[in-house]
């Protein structure tokens, strides 16, 4: 127990680094709360214009769910330990220390833990994503989905085990994408790399 304590700390420490905003701040693009939605994630580094700055940010935010799950599992092992890992590290993208608790959506964050507790699961909700964003091109529309669906692919994947945990953190991205999901129904979302919010 003292180790898995450790473990769900480190995760959560981990998760709470806002990339968006290390990058924003490395690549002089001020500070992105100001900016576009004020989120801290990838989506909206990408509306000052930085695509690398943007790509930093998901692979980052990504990474660092990735780590989490990869350090419990080197650590202690085990399915249960590594998914209670990759909660952590996303509770910490949306609840960071650094930030007062006020952080981001959690999509990248999702998708990396999802890579690696299962790669083809990970993978499966990268696809969801790259087509729901090909198709429609709202990156709110693209995560929405491809967590929703990512029960789906759990159970196709044979990874019942993971039902669970992808059905809290669906429910607390669905929770988070609410200003999105508001924007959506008023026809003001932003597309992908649109700069201004209408
Ligand atoms: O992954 C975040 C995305 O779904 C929404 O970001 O900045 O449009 O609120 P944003």
């Amino acid at each position: 127990w003292p180790l898995l304590a450790a473990v769900a700390l480190v995760a959560y420490l981990l998760g709470s680094i806002p990339f968006g905003i290390v990058m924003a701040r490395l690549f002089g693009l001020g500070d992105l709360r100001k900016i576009g939605s004020g989120n801290i994630g990838a989506t909206n580094v990408l509306r000052t214009g930085n695509k690398p700055a943007a790509l930093l940010t998901v692979i980052l935010d990504a990474g660092k769910g990735a780590i989490a799950v990869a350090l419990a599992a080197a650590l202690i092992g085990g399915r249960d330990v590594m998914q209670v890992a990759g909660l952590f590290a996303f509770l910490g993208h949306l609840f960071p220390v650094y930030l007062r608790f006020r952080g981001g959506k959690g999509i990248a964050t999702f998708l990396g833990t999802m890579l690696a507790l299962s790669f083809p699961l990970g993978l499966a909700a990268c696809a969801t994503w790259v087509v729901v964003a090909a198709l429609l091109r709202y990156s709110s529309v693209a995560g929405l989905m491809s967590a929703a669906f990512s029960v789906i692919w759990a159970i196709l994947l044979h990874r019942p085990d993971m039902v669970g945990l992808i059905f809290v953190l669906t429910v607390l991205v669905y929770i988070r994408h609410i200003p999105n999901i508001v924007r959506l129904k008023a026809g003001t979302e932003t597309k992908i790399g649109q700069k201004k919010k209408d």
